[in-house]
């Protein structure tokens, strides 16, 4: 598996290419904005991008999408369908931030509306990119629609906003559920082995197993709704 990252965003947010070596045939998981190096990348690397694979809806994780499409117009796009209004309701996201309408185009929060998505995914179903396998697994809680993308034979899963290093995905945004989000780690992540590698939608990568062992969150080391470490 080829695995090329570009950190993206007002928000530090990881953008990847994730290919089948064989093939060549790839995915963009998450482009999180308009990138001259990203669709550098795939034309240098002689990349097929079959899809444009989003975790979820946020404006973060699916910002570049309109400009990617451009670029690649046979890419399919491709998100679960309880976040297909936060998707199209992409220009107004930046607002419910919080963020000044001034600000946007200085921010790089200045979007279009987003091109249609091609379909959604299901939760449970098989997603094949070339060679590789990717079992889609519903994971609601950072938003209504999060999925998570992992590979078996590869040993990596691809969790966007659900689970970070040490922490989880914020839950105070509008979908979000703490209780939720905590159900959907043990049953669609932390059901996978310790040795599969974490790739979080911000910041480092991690494993399961760390992550089960060490993940305060996790551990019951912090109390929700007492807000401290016990
Ligand atoms: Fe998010």
């Amino acid at each position: 598996m080829i695995i090329h990252q570009f950190v993206l965003t007002a928000f530090q947010q990881n953008t990847r290419v994730v290919a089948c070596e064989e093939t060549r045939v790839a995915i963009c998981i998450d482009p999180g904005e308009e990138s001259d190096e990203l669709e550098a990348y795939i034309r240098d690397k002689d990349l097929s991008l079959q899809a444009i694979a989003l975790t979820h809806g946020h404006l973060d994780h699916i910002g570049g999408t309109a400009a990617l499409h451009r670029a690649f117009p046979d890419a399919e796009i491709i998100l679960h369908q309880g976040d297909d209004d936060m998707y199209y309701g992409l220009p107004a996201q930046p607002l419910m931030l919080g963020i000044a309408p001034h600000q946007l185009t200085a921010l790089g929060f200045d979007y279009e509306d987003p091109p249609k998505l091609t379909r959604n995914w299901k939760d449970g179903e098989i997603y094949e990119v070339g060679n590789l396998k990717f079992s889609v697994r519903h994971c609601p809680g950072h938003t209504r629609g999060h999925v998570v993308l992992a590979e078996e034979s590869e040993r990596k899963v691809f969790v966007g906003d659900c689970l970070f290093l040490g922490s989880i995905g914020r839950t105070d945004l509008p979908g979000g559920n703490h209780d939720q989000l905590l159900n959907s780690i043990n049953r669609q992540i932390l059901s996978l082995d310790d040795d599969f590698v974490v790739y979080s939608g911000h910041g480092p990568e991690t494993t399961v197993g760390r992550e089960r062992a060490m993940n305060p969150f996790l551990t019951g080391a912090y109390q929700p709704g007492r807000g401290k470490f016990v």
